[in-house]
């Protein structure tokens, strides 16, 4: 067996085509837009407040029903994110891949059997203590890179997750999330390793777990990541 299939073999990534089981909690759907349907809201600062005042549970309603940007012509499900309202870790992807499109529910794939077994190397549950988002709540189609116009539309729910959560610890995993909490251009090596701040919350920032089943060696500079997420937790 070769080094990737071993590693992948280590942990339980094999088969690769066997997905997860359905989501643990279903997003529910429901309409909370003004707008007409199949329309793109596209009026930003009429969104920002209307989205700051939105309770936990009317989140995933908002998100479901969103028409902020094009990706809404395209998407089967919205994926709000999934998790408990009062985790105390938050842990933010790029975007929904197909799957999670299909599903509705964030890392359903391999990269997310993956993501599922670092949060069971750090001692966490999906579901359990961890709020696992994106930063765009829409698939783009293809999976290309989120447009930035995409995720200015869509920051609003995350920062609005964000400031409902107020968790103990965020882990960006991958550069676009990295970028877009931390407002930079630097590249994940230089942003590892160290604490940085978001609106006072402590933030990690480590490979995407994609990345990692793509470059193996990477993992142990992930695991190191974890550690010190796990540390800051500690030391809250
Ligand atoms: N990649 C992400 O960034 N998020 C997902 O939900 C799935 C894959």
């Amino acid at each position: 067996m070769d080094r990737r299939r071993e590693i992948l073999r280590e942990l339980q990534l094999l088969p690769l085509w066997r997905w997860r089981d359905r989501p643990l909690q279903a997003a529910p759907s429901g309409t909370a837009s003004t707008s007409a349907p199949g329309a793109a809201e596209t009026d930003q600062e009429a969104r920002a407040p209307r989205i700051e005042a939105l309770s936990w549970e009317q989140l995933p309603t908002a998100i479901n029903a969103c028409t902020a940007c094009g990706l809404h012509e395209t998407r089967q499900r919205a994926v709000p994110g999934i998790g408990p309202g009062d985790a105390r870790w938050l842990f933010v992807g790029e975007a929904p891949g197909a799957e999670e499109d299909r599903q509705g529910e964030p890392f359903v794939g391999p990269a997310g059997k993956l993501l599922d077994n670092m949060l069971a190397a750090i001692g966490l549950t999906r579901g359990e203590s961890v709020f696992i988002a994106n930063v765009l709540k829409c698939r783009p189609p293809g999976n290309r890179n989120p447009e930035p116009s995409e995720v200015a539309a869509c920051r609003p729910y995350l920062e609005r997750q964000i400031a409902l959560l107020r968790p103990g610890v965020i882990v960006a995993l991958g550069r676009f999330a990295a970028l877009t909490l931390l407002d930079t251009e630097a590249s994940i090596a230089s942003l590892r390793g160290r604490v940085h701040r978001y609106q006072g919350l402590p933030l990690v920032v480590t490979y995407h777990p994609a990345y990692l089943l793509r470059n193996l060696p990477d993992k142990a500079k992930a695991w190191d990541d974890l550690c010190l997420a796990r540390a800051t937790f500690r030391n809250l």
